[in-house]
């Protein structure tokens, strides 16, 4: 069974006057072990596909298909779960939280995967920007219990209060896994920097490493590479391509055409159709 189909997906914005079709048909099948480089000039629906691919959005019509399950018909949460457990998302500019040590970003998304996103969410709102400083040992120890008082205080249910309180015992597991993700992308060196300390191409490793950290069998890719001069973007690549060995599907926008040709397929997009699909 292929990883994701999409048949006949259509993205439809409307802002006001004309409608903007970002996407205008496209059918694509990603099978487990691709990768692929998806090509197409500004404004061709690359990172539309892409957050559909990457169950982030759902269609204005047509069907998107994980592992055969009709996406759209699956509810927010159980979405949003497959996501943070099966999928790995790399930017353009890095996405890192400026507060955070690199070893506190790359643990980020273990919350995701352990549902409490809705949850750290609202505790986010409650104490302000303290609680993502918060995410390893000190969360057991200094915030996870004024978290959930707040809550409590707030009117929040006691039981869902609980997925916070089990933070406390999947933090150190978190901090191996980050570190052993750091590790591979030779980052292991920076653990207590903050993302403005390091150069572009050490962000945008420690953004792998994060996205790495639940063990996603898909990594997708948004021009990974766009900030990076030559040297840097090649190391990132290379990542990219050790992930795809160890049979991680890796989809990846650029505009690099020489690094697109390392790849193993390339996908062109213009005006929000599919002008080439081909594999080598
Ligand atoms: N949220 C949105 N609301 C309205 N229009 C949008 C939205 N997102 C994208 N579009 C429009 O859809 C089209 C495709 O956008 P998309 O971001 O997918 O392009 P892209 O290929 O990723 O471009 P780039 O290379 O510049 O990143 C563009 O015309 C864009 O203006
Ligand atoms: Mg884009």
């Amino acid at each position: 069974m292929a990883l994701l189909e999409l048949h006949e997906v259509r993205k439809t914005y409307r802002m006001g006057g004309e409608p903007v079709h970002a996407l205008a048909g496209v059918s694509l099948s990603v099978e487990h072990g691709d990768f692929a480089a998806i090509l197409g000039a500004s404004g061709s629906g690359k990172t539309t596909l892409m957050n559909l691919l990457g169950l982030m959005d759902t269609p204005s019509s047509g069907s998107v298909l994980f592992e055969g399950s009709e996406v759209s018909r699956l509810d927010d949460a159980t979405r949003a779960l497959l996501r943070a457990r099966r999928i790995g998302f790399v930017f353009q500019s890095f996405n890192l939280l400026p507060r955070l040590s690199v070893l506190e970003n790359v643990m980020v998304p273990r919350l995701y995967a352990r549902g409490v996103d809705t949850l750290g969410g609202a505790v986010e709102r409650v104490v302000g920007d303290t609680f993502p400083r918060a995410l390893p040992r000190p969360v057991r120890t200094r915030l996870v219990a004024p978290a959930v008082r707040l809550m409590l205080r707030a009117g929040v249910p006691k039981a869902l209060t609980l997925p916070l309180r089990r933070l406390r015992d999947f933090a150190p597991e978190s901090e191996q896994r980050a570190r052993a993700a750091l590790e591979r992308v030779g980052m292991s060196h920076r653990l207590d920097h903050r993302p403005s300390q390091l150069s572009g191409g050490e962000r945008q490793r420690v953004a792998i490493a994060r996205a790495l950290i639940n063990r996603p069998g898909l990594i997708l890719a948004d021009e990974p590479t766009g900030a990076l001069d030559t040297r840097n973007a090649d190391r990132v690549f290379d990542i990219f391509r050790s992930l795809h060995a160890d049979g991680v599907t890796v989809l990846i926008v650029t505009h690099n055409q020489a690094l697109a040709e390392r790849t193993r397929r390339v996908i062109r997009l213009r005006g929000g159709r599919i002008t080439e699909d081909s594999r080598r």
